[in-house]
């Protein structure tokens, strides 16, 4: 069997993006680009998965913590040419006899799609996805033989149509399907003196079409999932297109969406049949909506889950929490990283929950903030209750037994503890354990005193 790589160009730093950031570390629908173009890749090369980056290489890095995919370090960003050659080592030292190399700017790419292009591509020595563009901009211009055979890939800065002719419309794709003992031979011979003083990966071809070698354009029709990625206006069409693309295949599941339009779904959420989402929304990261969970206007929702029968209302927030069965949610709720909801219970407006488990049936209807606490389950939160856990240096946990009543406005300062079925007076400030049953209260005690009347 054939052993094949994929590599992945991601070097580059994407100047007419005007950011900081490395172009592949830009995201759509909250996800970095990188990640879209090696999740495509992943399924068909499993390890053998090579990612060339260059310019804010620690940054690459750090955004993808557990990439079970291999870096190469290209340190001068020479050009798409320089950069293959870089992995070119790592391919040869796997054994793999094809490499498929793929921009990092072009995050819409898809398995099935580059499966199919492999196909075509046949016994070529080597072959590139073409597409066809009405305005082809910046890419690449494929120049072939008036028998239709490839003669070269000429960049747009050095296009000359006194040479080469008027375009076709027909643009290089930036996905190579390559033997790697002719990537060897080829990629050392580049030279970089064109208009942008770069070693063009495309100037491959015309080498490999005087070397009497067969190189294939494969025609790939108009196919956004091919559209690269270079200006702001650029990432904008692709994340909408993503958005839609995403919009009408969890439709077509049979979520319910009112105002589909406006519902941003993050590609890693998975959402159940029967669920029903208002936009707009927008649900990121690997969050999943059980059957049956409703998700009203203007929520945002980060790597969160949201069980069978709860419903999460307006203006919420919610990241890394769990919403239990049945548990209501908002209006203008904020579930902070390590919030979980049992079932039944509820969080109502401007209540803000960080780390804090909240029991079966238990309720914060009202103003409050509920940090490092364990709430048991049919507690009652009274209005405005603080769970004070921050001493300046140091985080403290609260806990609170089952069935127990929090007055309103009252300052839990942690550590502390209330028993289970216990009642603390509203307005209180508890530094000390109120025990189980008992009633806590700790304000000053309320006088009445003539009123001098001047
Ligand atoms: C490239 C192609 C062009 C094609 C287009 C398709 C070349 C010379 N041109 O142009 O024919 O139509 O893609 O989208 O290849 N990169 C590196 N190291 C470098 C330079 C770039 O890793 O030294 C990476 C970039 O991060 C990027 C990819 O290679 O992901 C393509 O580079 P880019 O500068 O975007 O090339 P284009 O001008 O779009
Ligand atoms: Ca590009």
């Amino acid at each position: 069997m054939v052993q094949i790589g994929a590599v992945i160009l991601a070097a580059g730093k994407g100047t007419r993006m005007h950011s900081d950031k490395p172009k592949v570390l830009q995201t759509l629908l909250d996800e970095p680009m990188l990640g879209y173009v090696a999740q495509a890749l992943l399924p068909l090369f499993g390890s053998a998965v090579w990612a060339v980056i260059g310019h804010g290489a620690e940054q690459v890095r750090a955004a993808f913590p557990d990439a079970p995919w291999q870096y190469i370090v290209q340190e001068q960003q020479l050009g798409t040419g320089h950069a293959l050659l870089q992995a070119l080592p790592a391919v040869q030292q796997a054994q793999c006899q094809r490499v498929l190399v793929v921009n990092g700017d072009t995050p819409l790419i898809a398995a099935p799609l580059l499966q199919r292009f492999m196909q075509q591509a046949g016994d070529a020595d080597i072959a590139f996805a073409t597409i066809e563009l009405h305005n082809p901009a910046a890419y690449g211009r494929v120049v072939r033989h008036p028998d239709g055979s490839i003669a070269a890939i000429v960049e747009a800065k050095d296009y000359d149509e006194a040479v080469h002719g008027s375009p076709t419309g027909e643009v290089n794709a930036g996905v190579y399907f390559i033997k790697t003992e002719l990537a060897a031979t080829l990629l050392p011979q580049i030279r970089c003196a064109n208009n942008s003083g770069e070693y063009y990966l495309t100037d491959m071809v015309a080498l490999a079409v005087a070397a009497g070698l067969r190189v294939v354009g494969v025609p790939c029709g108009c196919d956004s999932s091919l559209f690269g990625i270079n200006s702001p206006e650029e990432l904008a069409r692709s994340e909408a297109t993503l958005r839609s693309r995403i919009a009408h295949y969890v439709l077509d599941s049979g979520v319910i969406m009112h105002a589909p339009e406006s519902i941003i779904i993050g590609p890693y959420v998975t959402i159940e049949p029967g669920a029903e989402l208002w936009g707009p929304l927008e649900i990121y990261g690997k969050s999943h909506i059980a059957r049956g969970a409703r998700v009203y206007s203007h929520c945002v929702l980060r790597d969160s889950v949201v069980h069978s029968g709860a419903v999460v209302k307006n203006f919420s927030h919610l990241e890394q929490a769990v919403v239990g069965e049945c548990a209501l949610v908002g209006p203008y709720a904020r579930l902070r990283p390590g919030a979980v909801l049992d079932e039944g219970s509820h969080v109502g407006n401007f209540v803000e929950l960080k780390k804090t488990h909240l029991g079966k049936g238990a309720k914060a209807n009202h103003l409050s903030y509920l940090g490092d606490a364990h709430i048991g389950q049919g507690t009652n939160i009274g209005a405005g209750t603080i769970t004070c856990n921050y001493d300046g240096k140091n985080k403290f946990v609260t806990t609170i037994g089952e069935h127990a009543f929090i007055g309103s406005n009252t300052a839990l300062v942690a550590p502390v503890s209330v028993g289970a079925g216990a009642l603390v007076g509203a307005g209180s400030v508890i530094t000390r354990d109120v025990p189980e049953g008992q009633l806590g209260i700790a304000r000053a005690k309320q006088a009445n005193l003539p009123r001098k009347i001047k």
